[in-house]
């Protein structure tokens, strides 16, 4: 319940960031409107959220490179750019660009309610 469309919050979880972004209609088009066997990391969109709730993306928010911590909203795919080597990720925490080799983690998690997330 603490974040709202178009944010994200941040929260630490085993020792790492976790981001919980709610993601915009256009965000979430955007993350649909990709050719999937272009990627490096072949995933759709609808394997990175739950079912109904695409508009809640959770990422363990550790750049798959060495390890900095990207940030939203730079970088030439609308998602997260890491500035450590010049890797970006687009709105579905998907590598697009850059020496980092697979997409931001998904953890574990479930809603427990329309207002709460469980991780792990
Ligand atoms: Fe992110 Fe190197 S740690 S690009």
């Amino acid at each position: 319940s603490k974040v709202t469309e178009g944010q994200q919050v941040v929260v630490k979880w085993r020792g790492k960031p976790l981001f919980v972004r709610y993601r915009t209609a256009k965000e979430i088009a955007d993350a649909k409107d990709v050719d999937v066997k272009t990627l490096r990391d072949p995933q759709t969109d609808a394997e990175r959220v739950k079912p109904g709730k695409e508009q809640y993306l959770i990422l363990v928010g550790v750049c798959t490179h060495l390890g900095c911590v990207p940030n939203f909203g730079t970088g030439d795919y609308g998602g997260w750019f890491c500035p450590c080597h010049g890797s970006a990720y687009d709105t579905s925490g998907r590598i697009r660009q850059g020496p980092a080799p697979e997409n931001m983690a998904i953890p574990e998690y479930e809603f427990v309610s329309d207002k709460s997330l469980r991780i792990g």
